[in-house]
């Protein structure tokens, strides 16, 4: 079979229209692997980027307008590969969801299931998540939000890479509504800690499980593909459950 060009610079396959989206910074949480994507991922975003894709370009969104209903709006970061979205998202049809993910190959793979299933209340963009917090989502709109297994980079070097950080964290809080879920999970006690730092500091939100506890897992989350890596190699799993003041 031939096979597509790649640019050697960026890793990406020359014929392939579909571009992670994001604006210069210095600190990334992730770096974008060059990795081939399956045919059957290729072909999920000719047939449904147009009806689940969004735009960091499109800047600001109105969840009303883009779901065509009045429901409570979830929002989860660096779904991975997508399966556990898609689980909460047929378990929940009376929540609209948005997923955002930098990793095409994940990318392909969610919007190919959730077409397969027709499903509606689901939106993803391929994209940096704090782009997108930062320009396509209004202050106070969102329900709950969700961070499961972020990248824990574990050398010390790297770990001003980490996506949870008070600026950020600070950043959701603005984005929650009154009363609204701040949820995070991770299998590496390290950065459990780290989340349980920040996130005990900010004061717009309230534990709830108490001060300075981990939270039980709540009914909601579905175990992810990185969860059970982690059981495999022996790791804890930490849930942290705040709510918005
Ligand atoms: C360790 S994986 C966990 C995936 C999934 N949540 C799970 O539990 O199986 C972390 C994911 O976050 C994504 N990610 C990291 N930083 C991101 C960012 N700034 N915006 C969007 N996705 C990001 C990565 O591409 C990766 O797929």
């Amino acid at each position: 079979m031939q096979e597509d060009p790649i640019n050697e610079q960026t890793g990406e396959e020359e014929d392939f229209p579909y571009r992670t989206e994001f604006k210069k910074k210095s600190i990334r949480s992730y770096v974008i692997r060059a990795g081939r994507m399956t045919e059957g991922q290729r072909r999920a975003f000719d047939n449904y980027w147009g009806p689940y894709g969004l735009s960091l370009f499109d800047g600001s969104i109105d969840p009303k307008e883009v779901f065509g209903r009045e429901a409570p709006v979830v929002l989860e970061i660096g779904f991975g590969m997508g399966d556990s979205l898609l689980e909460m998202a047929k378990a929940e049809q009376d929540k609209d969801f948005i997923g955002i993910e930098v990793h095409p190959p994940g990318v392909g793979r969610l919007i190919n299931n959730a077409g397969k299933e027709e499903l509606k209340n689901l939106r993803v963009y391929m994209a940096d998540a704090v782009d997108v917090l930062n320009d396509c989502i209004a202050d106070g709109s969102l329900d709950r939000f969700q961070l499961y297994f972020p990248d824990p980079w574990h050398k010390k070097k790297h770990q001003k890479r980490r996506i949870v950080q008070p600026e950020f964290v600070k950043l959701l809080c603005n984005k929650l509504k009154p009363g609204g879920l701040m949820h995070m999970a991770t299998d590496w006690e390290n950065y459990a800690e780290q989340m349980l730092e920040v996130l005990e500091a900010e004061t717009m939100l309230e534990n709830t499980a108490g001060k300075g506890n981990y939270a039980p897992r709540p009914e909601f989350r579905p175990q992810t593909k990185f969860e059970r890596r982690g059981e495999r190699l022996g790791h804890g799993v930490w849930d942290l459950l705040y709510k918005k003041k």
